[in-house]
């Protein structure tokens, strides 16, 4: 379990004026633990475009779509890099000879490096690549779902959500499956705790990169079609990659690929559970799911882009100072009410699908082509093979708050 750090309350700085502050706390606020969905809206709606919120040791949040792709956009003045290059230098300079700092790549590097580091993911993400995955995701689909049919009720999360995108990812990989509880749980723990010193940080990054240390290796001498022999094979602007470059791409693929699409999945589940007028709908016109996936993912929206001001500017009528944290909060940019009208409305033939969902910029998601086979794939085999489901009345779904936003627990039924 993770260990629960103390709220870090923040003192209001004098730059701040009051009617910019909005109490929120991202890992920990009580209207979004019930109903995420509901509360994104409220906050896209009703909380100031860009407020400044005490939690988590004082951050600026931006929440309208507008303002999150132009921040996104602009890298200069939008850091996705955690540390100055003098704050970087100084703790290298303090690293005994034999550690390092593990950096998440690309995610958190700035242009140009970030191009360099971008590159290599390009070539294995691309949509080509991905495609010839989709008879095997639809496979394990089937599987999964055949698995709980004629028990006529589910948890999906656990039965189908977590196990569906979680062994495509790890036999994208070529990381062993019989060890998914213990890679999803470090990934759980790191994604649900707000790190107040970078050191324990550290220590979780470090302890997933040592978890794939002897994968790594052993796929540098015995190169198989996996993805980690693959990334071997590319080079950084003509540098041949080192060990602790490796790492560092593994472990975001680590923490991307083992919690993010089963939160679209489950956001998606519960929304179809809900609507069994949708149901009947795509499963009498199936050629609708893409187009029903893709509002699916706007509606609900679930991964921050953490930045630092990189200087001191005025944005969205705030005054940032260099150094501050600024959440880019795709999940309310995607149901602000001045881009897409009645928000909160799953609108299946609605003319503006162009969300942040996948944010925006040069860090855009590398995963999405993924994502989408993956989620667009689980519709299709849950609507053929499944009667009508619905939700379990006695058990509301709840969300686990976070930069990563998505429900605990999806329990359904149906009748066999
Ligand atoms: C529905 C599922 C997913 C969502 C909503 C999502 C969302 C995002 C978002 C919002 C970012 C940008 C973060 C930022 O601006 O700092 C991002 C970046 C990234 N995602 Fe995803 N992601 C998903 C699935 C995946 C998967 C399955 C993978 C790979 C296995 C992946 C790999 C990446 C990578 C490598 C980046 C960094 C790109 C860069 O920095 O240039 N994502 N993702």
């Amino acid at each position: 379990m993770a260990t629960v750090t103390a709220p870090r309350i923040a003192p209001q700085p004098d730059h701040v004026p009051d009617e910019l502050v909005y109490d929120y706390d991202m890992y920990n606020d009580a209207a979004l633990n019930e109903n995420a969905p509901d509360r994104l809206v409220d906050i896209a709606t009703n909380a100031p475009p860009v407020f400044w919120t005490p939690h988590n040791g004082g951050m600026w949040f931006v929440t309208r779509f507008r303002l999150v792709t132009e921040a996104g956009r602009n890298w200069e003045n939008f850091s996705s890099e955690p540390f100055t290059p003098e704050d970087m230098a100084a703790m290298m300079a303090q690293l005994p000879p034999d550690e390092q700092i593990y950096l998440p790549v690309p995610i958190l590097l700035d242009p140009p490096v970030h191009t360099g580091f971008r590159k290599p993911l390009n070539l294995v993400f691309a949509p080509k690549a991905m495609m010839a995955m989709q008879d095997d995701i639809r496979s394990l689909a089937a599987e999964l779902i055949e698995g709980v049919k004629d028990a006529g009720h589910c948890e999906f999360m656990e039965a189908i959500g977590e196990p569906m995108p979680v062994q495509v990812f790890l036999g994208m990989f070529g990381l062993p499956l019989e060890r998914q509880d213990e890679f999803r749980q470090i990934v759980s723990d790191h994604l649900s705790e707000d790190f107040g010193e970078h050191a324990d940080s550290q220590r979780q990054l470090r302890a997933m990169a040592k978890l794939m240390e002897s994968t790594l290796l052993e796929r540098r001498e015995n190169p198989t079609g996996d993805l980690i022999s693959r990334l071997w094979q590319t080079d950084v602007d003509g540098r041949a990659l080192t060990l602790e470059d490796m790492q560092n791409y593994c472990i975001l693929l680590f923490i991307a690929g083992l919690d993010t699409v089963m939160n679209a999945m489950g956001f998606g589940v519960r929304h179809l559970a809900a609507n069994p007028a949708l149901q009947a709908e795509l499963r009498a016109d199936p050629a609708l799911i893409p187009e029903a996936a893709e509002e699916l993912l706007r509606r609900y929206s679930f991964v921050v882009s953490t930045r630092r001001a990189a200087r001191d500017m005025s944005f969205g009528g705030a005054q940032i100072k260099a150094g501050e944290r600024v959440m880019l909060y795709n999940p309310a940019a995607n149901v602000d009410p001045d881009e897409f009208p009645d928000p909160g409305t799953f609108d299946l033939h609605r003319e503006n699908k162009a969300h942040v969902t996948f944010a925006s910029g040069p860090h855009r998601c590398l995963g999405s082509h993924l994502a989408r086979i993956e989620v667009q794939t689980l519709y299709e085999e849950m609507l053929a093979r499944l009667p009508e489901f619905r939700l379990d009345p006695d058990n509301p779904v709840s969300y686990r708050c976070g930069p990563v936003i998505g429900p605990r627990a999806v329990p359904i039924r149906w009748d066999t």
